[in-house]
């Protein structure tokens, strides 16, 4: 069975492909010849993933993937949440955005956090299916580490207190990771099918 993931990410196909059951293939949007722009509007991760993942099965009409994530703190009621790629604006840098994020979390006393992932599976049949991957953790007040993307350097997870996530191996961030997490119950999920 061939799976269409709804992003261009080639390295994330693979991986992704790799903890599929045998047999299962995974292929990017540049792989099927899709280019159409979606526009990921929803309020919360599931709708955006849920956005992604209706447009390609609307077009190919078999089975699909989407996944959408991003960081949410409790402090600041859960932002930037599904924001958290532009939290600085459109087409802000990671730096831009981590400088944000501190300024907004500057003097608060609860840094407690957390990175969340939703897939969207579209079967063969258009069933929807939904899959979740969380970590908790802790905000520090400057960035550490050069390791990953994104606000690695600012998040602490319960797993490792005293390392952010750009101070982890990559190997070490994906046993714990949201992403990782996500995947693991999607995978579970199609093998036991
Ligand atoms: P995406 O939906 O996986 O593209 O993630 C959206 C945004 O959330 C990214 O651009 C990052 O700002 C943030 N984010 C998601 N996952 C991670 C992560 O593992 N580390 C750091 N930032 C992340």
């Amino acid at each position: 069975m061939k799976i269409i993931l709804a992003s261009n990410n080639a390295h994330k196909a693979r991986e992704i492909e790799h903890m599929l059951p045998t047999g299962m293939k995974i292929e990017t949007l540049r792989e099927v010849g899709y280019n159409k722009p979606i526009i990921e509007d929803a309020d919360t991760f599931e709708g955006n993933a849920l956005i992604k993942a209706r447009a390609i099965f609307s077009e190919y009409g078999r089975p699909c993937m989407a996944d959408d994530s991003g960081l949410e703190v409790n402090c600041l009621n859960g932002a930037p949440g599904v924001f958290s790629a532009r939290y600085s604006g459109e087409g802000a840098t990671d730096e831009e955005n981590n400088k944000k994020l501190l300024e907004a979390i500057r003097g608060k006393e609860d840094l407690s956090a957390r990175f969340r992932t939703v897939i969207a599976y579209i079967d063969k049949s258009g069933a929807e299916h939904l899959f979740e991957g969380c970590v908790e953790g802790c905000l520090t007040t400057s960035p550490r580490g050069s390791e990953g993307f994104g606000y690695d350097p600012l998040f602490c997870p319960l797993e490792f207190p005293n390392l952010t996530f750009a101070e982890l191996s990559l190997e070490d961030k994906n046993k714990i990771s949201h992403r990782s997490r996500a995947l693991h119950a999607l995978t579970a999920w199609l093998s036991s099918k």
